[in-house]
């Protein structure tokens, strides 16, 4: 069954609680925390992402799926771990080598928080392969992270496909998430491909009817 992690990037700023309500009713399974330091991408999203935070952590039991998309990753680990989330993921490119990764790794893990690692489009899948063992979820960008509302990379999608083979190849369970770009058009390939967690973000929170979408990106053919 796919799971759908609605994004929170593209919210406007007017009756948010409303907006997070409907979002819940609309039956997502995460609430998906984009969080952007303004270094390792442009856009800066902190105050905004623990905004949003701390009202769901007083309206909402949803899990929380928090996107890390900073360069001081332990930093930002500890800053959120005070929202009790469910999925802690950092940037693979982030990591100045191997031992930090796992030091990352076991920063999230001894806190009791899924551990996700996320690559860039650009970022081929044998630079994680070492990682996998450790993980529980691989989060592949289907766009440049950095801001919401934008075009599916249709390379990614035989990223998704590759990344599913290696992990059937080698009998692990590790989730894969795709994230960017996924709407009514685009959810049957990243679905097809393998993806078991979808980000959704503009496609559902720039519609008339939530419910609807969210439904529909569910019943994607796998
Ligand atoms: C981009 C974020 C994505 C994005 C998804 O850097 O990581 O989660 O907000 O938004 P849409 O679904 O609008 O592409
Ligand atoms: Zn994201």
């Amino acid at each position: 069954m796919v799971e759908i992690s609605a994004s929170l990037l593209s919210l406007k700023n007017e009756n948010v609680i409303q907006t997070l309500y409907n979002l819940e009713t609309a039956k997502i399974d995460y609430f998906h925390i984009d969080v952007m330091d303004g270094e390792f991408v442009e856009n800066n999203t902190v105050n905004r992402m623990t905004e949003y935070c701390e009202y769901l952590s007083s309206i909402s039991n949803l899990p929380l799926d928090v996107h890390l998309m900073v360069k001081d990753v332990p930093s930002y680990i500890s800053s959120f771990l005070v929202f009790e989330p469910n999925i802690i993921t950092f940037h693979l490119e982030a990591a100045k080598d191997k031992e930090q990764v796992m030091e990352w790794i076991k920063l999230i893990k001894q806190n009791n928080v899924r551990v996700g690692i996320s690559v860039k489009p650009d970022t081929q899948i044998e630079e994680v392969a070492e990682f996998l063992p450790f993980v529980h979820l691989v989060l592949v960008m289907t766009v440049e992270p950095g801001k919401g509302g934008q075009e599916l990379i249709p390379k990614t999608i035989e990223k998704i496909r590759a990344l599913k083979k290696y992990l059937q190849d080698n009998q692990m369970e590790v989730d894969i998430e795709a994230d960017g770009g996924i709407n009514l058009e685009t959810v049957d390939y990243v679905r097809e491909a393998g993806a078991n967690i979808l980000v959704s973000g503009s496609a559902i929170t720039n519609s008339e009817n939530y419910v609807d979408v969210v439904e529909k990106l569910k019943k994607a053919k796998g």
